[in-house]
């Protein structure tokens, strides 16, 4: 089962990648999270990405398909996999498809912008894992520790007001066409994927619920 997470910054992708990933036994494909750790260790690609994503602006396409090709290439995505903020663009969509990449599912999370940034700015996270918190809707069994490996949680950069603001702008100028190009893709036959949409403001459980109801349908 291959399924793309579709949505605004702080919609929600992450947390229920994480959540689909343990039900159905599929990796998350996190081009953030993955980004977050070209950065921390220095390599060429992090400090390409660093500036851009400080600034809440998009890092290339080319960087972004050519990571996601290596990614999907490895022995654990054989069964599927979640991609969680990407595609991004376009012509991240479109070199998915043409790399043969069947989708069986795209679902969208709606969450309206002014939501987003009371959320974000609650949000914890622990980056070696990829796990994500927040201070009140999601809070951690201890403040300020993961929960499963007692590590300290962290804030993100992004997470300031202004590079919301940013990244939101970002989201409706180059990211939210892929909410029609998949609700069009959605049209074309038997083995296009299904296109669901699900209103991310209800509760994580509930649209976790919302969510598991469709992929096992
Ligand atoms: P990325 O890491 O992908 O960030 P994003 O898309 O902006 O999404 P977020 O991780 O901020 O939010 P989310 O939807 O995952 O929400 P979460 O579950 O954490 O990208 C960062 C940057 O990397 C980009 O700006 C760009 O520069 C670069 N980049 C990445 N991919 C790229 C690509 N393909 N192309 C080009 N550049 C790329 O939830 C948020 C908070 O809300 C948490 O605290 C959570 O606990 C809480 N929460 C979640 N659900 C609920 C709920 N239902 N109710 C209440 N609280 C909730």
């Amino acid at each position: 089962m291959r399924i793309i997470l579709l949505g605004p910054p702080g919609a929600g992708k992450g947390t229920q990648a994480q959540l689909i990933s343990k039900e159905f036994g599929i990796p998350q494909i996190s081009t953030g999270d993955m980004l977050r750790a070209a950065i921390k260790a220095g390599t060429e690609l992090g400090k390409q990405a660093k500036s851009v994503m400080d600034a809440g602006q998009l890092v290339s396409d080319d960087l972004i398909i050519n990571l996601v090709k290596e990614r999907i290439s490895q022995p654990d995505c054989a069964n599927g996999c979640i991609f969680d903020g990407f595609p991004r663009t376009i012509p991240q969509a479109e070199a998915l498809a043409a790399a043969g990449v069947d989708i069986n599912h795209v679902i969208e999370i709606s969450v309206p912008d002014d939501e987003i940034v009371s959320r974000l700015s609650g949000r914890r996270s622990h980056p070696a894992s990829g796990r994500v918190y927040h201070i009140v809707y999601n809070p951690p069994k201890v403040e300020g520790v993961d929960d499963e490996t007692g590590e300290p949680l962290v804030q993100r950069d992004d997470d300031k007001e202004d590079t919301i603001r940013d990244r939101l702008a970002v989201y409706h100028k180059q990211t939210a066409a892929l909410v029609g190009h998949y609700q069009e893709v959605a049209k074309q036959g038997e083995n296009a994927p299904a296109y669901h949409d699900f209103d991310g403001t209800k509760e994580i459980n509930t649209v976790r619920d919302e969510i598991f109801a469709v992929l096992k349908a």
